[in-house]
């Protein structure tokens, strides 16, 4: 069976992706099943610099066809932020709980509705290929107080108007209808289709 790497050591992030790729009939990979421990810096500045950036480093460890995600969470009340950094807001070391409470201290006094989306870009590296990409975004908005055991990161904080409910108030399957990675991967798997098609002929 044909291989993709998926470069990513969060756990949250990994069960969404196999969970979405799962039927393409490729074999999924994680950094863990190779014993690969890698750590990218991700001091791009753009999500699709991160993403190609950590699709680069464990195309380049591993040599097999690779995806990874870099994604974010913007609030409206606060310029956008915290985006790229999501994964490490507020003073450092910091924890996924520590983040959210720094989210909350943040916001406490801009008016609501705190309206915000998560964004997701994916990167697809493939040896001797250009590197491809695919973005998702969801909107949704922050709420004061924490909803729900599913999901990671912001997901309890993250409202969704629409279903009355946070993202981790969702099943997985019902976050992976919606997410912003949701949507990206679903706009990668053509993708991975085509390239694994060619491979399969060359
Ligand atoms: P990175 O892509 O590894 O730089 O980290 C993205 C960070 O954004 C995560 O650690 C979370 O804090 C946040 N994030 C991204 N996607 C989600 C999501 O689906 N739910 C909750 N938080 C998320």
């Amino acid at each position: 069976m044909k291989k993709l790497l998926i470069a990513s050591n969060n756990r949250g992030k990994l069960v969404e992706i196999l969970a979405l790729l799962g039927d393409l009939g490729l074999e999924l990979i994680t950094p863990a099943d190779l014993g690969l421990t890698i750590d990218v810096l991700e001091d791009g500045q753009t999500y699709a610099e991160n993403a190609a950036k950590k699709a680069q480093a464990f195309l380049e460890a591993s040599g097999l066809p690779t995806l990874a995600d870099d994604s974010g969470l913007e609030v409206d009340a606060l310029g956008g932020r915290p985006g790229l950094h999501s994964n490490r807001f507020g003073p450092q070391p910091s924890t996924e709980a520590s983040r959210r409470r720094y989210l909350l201290e943040m916001l406490q006094d801009k008016p609501r509705p705190w309206t915000a989306r998560f964004r997701a870009l994916i990167a697809i590296a493939v040896p001797g290929r250009p590197m491809q990409f695919t973005e998702g975004v969801c909107e949704g908005e922050i709420i004061p107080e924490e909803r729900g055991q599913g999901g990671f990161g912001y997901d309890p904080l993250f409202y969704l108007p629409a279903l009355g409910k946070t993202m981790a108030e969702l099943s997985l399957e019902e976050k992976n209808r919606l997410s912003h990675r949701a949507r990206a991967l679903m706009q990668a798997r053509p993708i991975l289709q085509a390239l694994f098609e060619d491979w399969g002929e060359s």
